[in-house]
């Protein structure tokens, strides 16, 4: 008999295939549109029509947090019109899809830093993340502006203004002051586009985590896809350091 994620959740161990947190790095929108002759934009644009359907996937196979790499430190670096372009992007989805995702009992979490944004996409996140903070059915992160380092580097700062003791600080403290405080650590993360590297997402967070990297790029990811890489998911040993006794 196939295993199914819910079946795996309802006994609660990563260890049986439970797939509790996927985090997702959507790469390859901007070599979509280039094979389709379209401008990078109209890729970005169809990776986040995209988005609607894998979070509803997602929903349907019990996962309970869902993170989602839309945009880091270091893609600032790109030409002025595409950061504006995913920018306009990211402002006019939170604005237009709050509502049903509300609707529907999904919080929804940035992490990352707010500094450099717009003012109407500071304001469009704070009351989103706001509006949404007492739903449960499923906790959907947006890293925007969001990388590991400098995360890592940020909780460190504050554990020293808290004059947190040497003796005190433990892996659990330290996580604590991480932007994913109080969110599992997630079990698998899946990057699109080809690409087999971590690109500064949830470094400390990712230490157990398993990689599926699939060539497709993130507008042609479907929930077919979705499906077979949490199969994959499911069939991997994940040990965690120990041995095995079966
Ligand atoms: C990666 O493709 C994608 C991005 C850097 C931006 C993704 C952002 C959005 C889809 C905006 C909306 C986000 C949410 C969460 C609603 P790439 O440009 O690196 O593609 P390439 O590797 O082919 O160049």
């Amino acid at each position: 008999m196939t295993r199914t994620n819910k079946d795996s959740l309802n006994k609660n161990d990563s260890r049986n295939g439970v797939l509790t947190h996927l985090a997702i790095i959507m790469d390859g929108n901007g070599r979509w549109a280039e094979n389709k002759n379209l401008p990078r934009l109209a890729g970005h644009r169809a990776g986040t029509e995209n988005i609607r359907s894998i979070i509803e996937e997602s929903t349907k196979l019990g996962i309970k947090h869902l993170t989602l790499f839309a945009f880091s430190t270091e893609n600032w670096r790109r030409p002025s019109s595409e950061v504006e372009g995913i920018m306009n992007i990211l402002t006019n989805v939170i604005k237009n899809e709050t509502p049903s995702l509300h609707q529907k009992g999904v919080k929804i979490s940035h992490i990352g830093s707010l500094d450099g944004l717009s003012q109407e996409l500071k304001e469009a996140i704070l009351y989103t993340t706001d509006l949404t903070r007492n739903n449960k059915s499923l906790y959907l992160n947006i890293a925007f502006n969001y990388g590991g380092r400098t995360e890592i580097l940020e909780a460190v700062k504050k554990i020293l203004a808290d004059n947190i003791s040497v003796r005190n600080l433990d892996e659990k403290t330290f996580a604590s002051y991480l932007d994913t405080s109080g969110i599992p650590d997630p079990d698998l993360i899946i990057r699109t586009g080809g690409e087999v590297r971590l690109s500064n997402f949830l470094i400390w967070q990712s230490a157990y985590s398993e990689y599926y990297s699939t060539t497709k790029f993130w507008p042609d990811f479907k929930k077919r896809d979705l499906r077979k890489a949490l199969a994959t998911y499911q069939q991997r040993n994940r040990r965690f350091g120990e041995i095995t006794t079966d």
